[in-house]
């Protein structure tokens, strides 16, 4: 084993709205780790997909563009957020708009994408650890990792998160419609025969729905502790 692969690594994986990814960046912050927020990989091939107008059926071209994501990931100074340029392009924005959102589920079932991402996701992997934050952290990508979590919450009050989130970033949304499309999107994540959307084994499982973050992240720092 080399150094890098000995990293240890913590999976927070769920559904889009459980608040995974604001408590895997409290908890990277916490703990001094880096993050990996996976779902922006997937996020980015839709972008770049939907950029370059690849048909959906063109699996060599979409592969193509998964393996080559000129991206770079800038923390701010505190940890608390990051930039994401695609090409030297801020597209922090776009990469949350509900296009690329559906796109990025389609592509997501892909399994030439997700073996194209494996080797990117794993190079976050760097001492002194790592915060894994998707849908297959700790079943598929980080199979060793000694804490595994699973977080999951009400498809209502996700999509009451979600539109929160995009009205705050100035985007229009409508709570039907999110409700609508986070349903869907659930199905497709949890039924896929790829990676599907499911507890690792020995998994923490937290439902947020009633809970404060800081109540979700003591939940999972006692795990750690433990
Ligand atoms: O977590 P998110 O909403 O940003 O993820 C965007 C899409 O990518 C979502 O439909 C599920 C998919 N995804 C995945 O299949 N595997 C991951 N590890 C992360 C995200």
């Amino acid at each position: 084993m080399t150094e890098v692969q000995q990293a240890p690594v913590i999976t927070v994986d769920g559904p889009s709205g459980s608040g995974k990814g604001t408590i895997s960046q409290i908890l990277a912050t916490k703990l001094g780790y880096h993050l990996l927020d996976s779902g922006a990989l997937y996020r980015l091939t839709a972008l770049s997909v939907i950029k370059n107008d690849i048909p959906l059926d063109d699996i060599a071209a979409i592969e193509e563009a998964a393996l080559n994501l000129d991206v770079v990931f800038k923390p701010s100074s505190d940890g608390s957020e990051q930039t994401v340029l695609l090409n030297s392009e801020d597209v922090g924005v776009q990469l949350r708009l509900d296009d690329t959102s559906a796109m990025a589920s389609k592509v997501a079932v892909i399994p030439e994408v997700r073996t194209a991402l494996l080797t990117r996701q794993r190079k976050f992997r760097q001492k002194p650890g790592l915060v894994a934050d998707g849908r297959d952290m700790g079943t598929v990508v980080f199979t060793d990792a000694k804490h595994k979590v699973f977080l999951t919450a009400s498809p209502e009050i996700r999509a009451d998160r979600r539109y929160k989130q995009l009205t705050e970033k100035g985007v229009n949304a409508s709570i039907p419609h999110l409700l609508k499309s986070i349903i869907e999107r659930d199905e497709r994540d949890r039924t896929r025969t790829v990676a599907p959307l499911v507890p690792a084994e020995g998994a923490l499982v937290v439902d947020s729905s009633e809970l404060t973050i800081d109540e979700v992240v003591q939940q999972i720092i006692d795990f750690i502790n433990n």
